[in-house]
């Protein structure tokens, strides 16, 4: 999709379609209101007929509207025009998008960028317009035989903003809803790929192809031989009863001028496929189950939006590739696994195995000194009980990072929901025979296991994100949603100084 940005007025435009908000009840938006007066009230005509009350996401396709340049004039249902939020603004520019694709305007010039929507200027607003149309154009079809093509695709939309004054604000907006999209594409990709195609070599293969695509970015792979030469007894216990490899992916991007400026660190976790191994899930659904890498994904569509922002930070991306399966050699409840920090931990439930992946990573990271570390993981079921898919589960026990997270959530639409991480839920983690066990209990899942993760990272700043409800849809738009990729890449935009909006 080709996006552009200008500033004018709606008669003048000559373009297949113009689009154009209508608040309830049938009132013309401003712009609207200047192509009534130029076509001698034939919009405010039929609205007094009562085709379009103005309902959000009502839309009504006019052809030939008189004195104006451009083939049709889509109206837009954009409701009272106070209660416009951001959310409904989202819903509308999707309708509006699926309407243009389906009815054979291949571009458009689009004029809802000018509604008021509460609090959000310009930029952020031409930047949703972006993210929400490449988001609702996407779709997974690289391995159907015959794509469902549409005749006359929509090619290209023009935004436009109120004066000439905010164009600047509108281009810088357009490369970065562009740059978050393609990491949200990548990362939805990588994780609807089936887990006979996507394994942890695969994750590699992925990261090896974009380090060729840009000279700011070196990736190297840790093995099974490696690890067990560093002492990753953990994450090597829950790959073993899988006939694929468990690799760890290093995604090193290079952006700040100083070359030894303190890193961020991203961790993603990469169960490619997680069966639960001995202590094996129900039936149901297991087949989502390949989306447990959906925190890798996050973090390799976040290291790709990186790229093409080509932020001024230093950034490492970890990607913990492995899978979870029952075998003979597989790890067992009973197990006592002695990480690579040195703590034991008995494992009761094999089921619990992001946790066991994520410890050693996090401590493998270390070596980087880190100016700070986030992980993001699909980590407990609890966490979807907790939050549902709307918001992501958000740990941290450094209250600035924590705040920085959220800001960043809400700034880019995906936000997330901060959940306690104090000290009282340690207990629940006790063994009678090794340092601590790898499962909480039914109670305060996912916050018993960010205590878990929390043991692993006393040495750095850190936040943990749970995905488990946000990275992917269930049911019929079964599907990676590209999260946690606007939240990590937002995160990282704010970190930059990058100018942003006004
Ligand atoms: N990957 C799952 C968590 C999960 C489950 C995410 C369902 C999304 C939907 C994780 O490895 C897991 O199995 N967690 C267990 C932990 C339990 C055994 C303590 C869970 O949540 O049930
Ligand atoms: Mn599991
Ligand atoms: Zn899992």
């Amino acid at each position: 999709m080709e996006f552009s940005v200008k500033s004018g007025s709606p008669e003048k435009q000559r373009s297949a379609c113009i689009v154009v908000g209508v608040y309830e009840p049938r009132r013309l938006s401003g712009i609207a209101e200047q192509l009534d007066k130029i076509s001698e009230g034939y919009i405010s005509n039929i609205l007094r007929k009562g085709d379009l009350e103005g309902k959000p996401g009502q839309m009504l396709l006019l052809h030939h509207v008189p004195n104006v340049l451009s083939e049709r004039v889509l109206l837009v249902g954009c409701g009272k025009e106070r209660e416009l939020d951001e959310r409904q603004y989202k819903q509308i520019i999707a309708k509006t998008i699926n309407t243009l694709n389906e009815t054979g305007s291949m571009e458009a010039v689009c004029f809802l960028s000018e509604l008021h929507v509460k609090g959000r200027d310009i930029y952020w607003k031409v930047r949703q317009a972006v993210e929400t149309t490449n988001d609702s154009l996407y779709s997974f079809d690289a391995l159907k035989s015959s794509k469902g093509e549409t005749r006359r695709p929509l090619r290209k939309i023009v935004f436009n903003v109120p004066t000439r004054r905010e164009l600047p604000f509108g281009e810088r907006a357009i490369e970065h809803g562009n740059a978050v999209s393609e990491g949200m594409r990548l990362c939805r990709d990588v994780a609807n790929m089936p887990p006979n195609i996507c394994n942890p070599a695969y994750l590699a293969s992925q990261a090896r192809q974009m380090a060729e695509q840009y000279d700011n970015l070196n990736v190297t792979t840790v093995g099974e031989e490696q690890m067990a030469e560093l002492g990753m007894n953990s994450y090597l216990a829950v790959g073993r009863g899988s006939a694929n490899e468990s690799i760890m992916t290093i995604m090193k991007y290079q952006g700040a001028a100083n070359a030894d400026e303190q890193p961020i660190v991203l961790v993603g976790k990469g169960l490619t496929f997680d069966s639960g191994g001995i202590s094996l899930k129900p039936g149901e659904a297991m087949d989502e189950m390949k989306y447990d890498m959906g925190g890798a994904a996050g973090v390799i569509g976040t290291m790709k939006t990186l790229c093409e922002m080509n932020l001024p930070v230093n950034v490492i991306g970890v990607l913990a590739g492995c899978e979870n399966m029952p075998g003979s050699n597989a790890y067992r409840p009973g197990d006592i696994l002695t990480t690579m920090s040195g703590q034991t931990v008995e494992v009761l439930n094999t089921d619990a195995e992001g946790r066991l992946v994520l410890c050693d990573a996090l401590t493998y990271v270390e070596r980087f000194d880190p100016e700070l570390v986030i992980d993001t993981a699909t980590l407990t079921g609890a966490c979807v009980i907790a939050l549902g898919k709307h918001a992501s589960g958000l740990f941290s026990s450094h209250n600035p990072l924590a705040h920085e997270i959220l800001n960043a959530g809400d700034q880019s639409g995906d936000r997330a929901w901060r959940m306690p991480l104090w000290d009282d839920y340690q207990e629940m983690l006790e063994s009678p025979f090794a340092d601590f066990t790898n499962l909480g209990g039914r109670p305060a899942g996912s916050i018993t296991a960010a205590c878990f993760l929390s043991r692993f990272t006393k040495k750095y700043n850190w936040a943990h994100i749970d995905v488990a409800g946000s990275a992917w849809n269930s049911g019929k738009n079964k599907g990676s949603t590209g999260r946690p990729v606007p939240i990590l890449s937002q995160f990282l935009l704010n970190r930059s100084g990058v100018e942003q909006g006004e």
